[in-house]
């Protein structure tokens, strides 16, 4: 055969692929989730989180130096809230003393260049297990963002770098921006969750957390996983209330929603790879059925490939040691 142009020149060597790569995973690519639970030194395992637990407050900082050593520069915190402090008004949200402000004073005092961010949502906090207040079997819209503009200053009060909306209540970004600013938080940002899908790759993290739905689903904030052009509207009017970085989540079952939304706008995209992602890797590795480490860099490569700026994933660690 004669042929003016044969692909496989580019793809011949570990050499020529790595030089025409399009795409590179760095340590800096990754936020690390970390859950929090009280007490000192526990490490509790999240059964269907293989490798992955809640850990005290001094175990969580001992983590997130680990993870600045290896060059991860970003955490996002989630507590589990001790069942007799959870009501429907969510007030120990925003205690000054609750366990995520405490959590997050001790993360920066012992790893200042950490950026950490704080997830701004009730169902944590919610004895219906809903990330809003609840009335007559509704979620309730302005009540909850009332809630989540004293949630969001008191994380800024502790010294969170930013706060991470996952709640999905209409107006909340513009309500939180001006609760900071009035405060004077004028350097704290708002990475929103913007265009949240309800899912169930969520199950493994509402075991971790102890917060699955009461009642119901989360269907009347959350987006309709059938829908596309509703993740754009939704993620434009979060820019235009002030997010300072949007996300899509789920991660991998929504690469066209990645990249839609990373076409749509002008500032920094990320991606949640959520736990029920992490937790089909893991089983399918522990059934000897994939290659753990293939997937994780796989997975991690097509998100970012996708559109995201950054990635959220359980995998952080393991995906550092693995780019090695
Ligand atoms: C809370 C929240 C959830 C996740 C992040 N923040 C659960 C939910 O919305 O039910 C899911 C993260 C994961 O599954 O890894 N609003």
């Amino acid at each position: 055969m004669i042929l003016t142009r044969r692909n496989r020149i580019l793809r011949q060597s570990p050499a020529i692929r790595s030089l025409v790569a399009e795409t590179v995973l760095t340590p800096a690519d990754f936020i690390a989730p970390l859950f929090i639970e009280e007490g000192s030194h526990t490490e509790t395992p999240i059964p269907s989180m293989p490798g992955y637990y809640r850990r005290s407050v001094d175990l969580t900082v001992k983590e997130a130096k680990e993870l600045w050593e290896m060059g991860i520069r970003c955490v996002l915190l989630f507590i589990k809230c001790k069942d007799e402090l959870k009501d429907n008004t969510g007030r120990e949200a925003w205690n000054k003393d609750g366990l995520m402000q405490r959590s997050v004073k001790a993360i920066k005092d012992a790893v200042p260049g950490m950026l950490v961010m704080t997830d701004v949502a009730l169902d944590p906090y919610s004895s219906y297990g809903h990330d809003g207040i609840v009335k007559d079997g509704e979620i309730l819209n302005d009540e909850t963002v009332e809630a989540l503009v004293k949630m969001s200053i008191s994380h800024a009060a502790a010294g969170a770098d930013f706060v991470a909306p996952s709640d999905m209540m209409d107006g909340r970004i513009g309500a939180l921006r001006l609760g900071l600013e009035e405060n004077g938080y004028t350097k704290t940002g708002i990475m929103s969750y913007s265009a949240k899908y309800a899912s169930c790759f969520y199950g493994p993290f509402r075991d971790a957390l102890d917060s699955a739905p009461g009642f119901g689903d989360k269907k009347t904030y959350q987006m309709d996983f059938a829908n596309r052009t509703e993740a754009i509207r939704e993620t434009l009017m979060d820019v235009e209330e002030g997010a300072d970085i949007v996300m899509v989540k789920p991660a991998l079952a929504y690469l066209d929603i990645i990249r839609e939304i990373k076409n749509a706008v002008d500032i920094p995209v990320s991606a949640y790879q959520v736990s029920g992602e992490y937790a089909m890797i893991k089983a399918a590795a522990q059934n000897g059925w994939l290659t753990e480490d293939k997937a994780i860099v796989e997975t991690l490569t097509a998100i970012k490939r996708a559109g995201a700026d950054m990635i959220a994933t359980y995998f952080a660690k393991e995906a550092v040691k693995l780019l090695g």
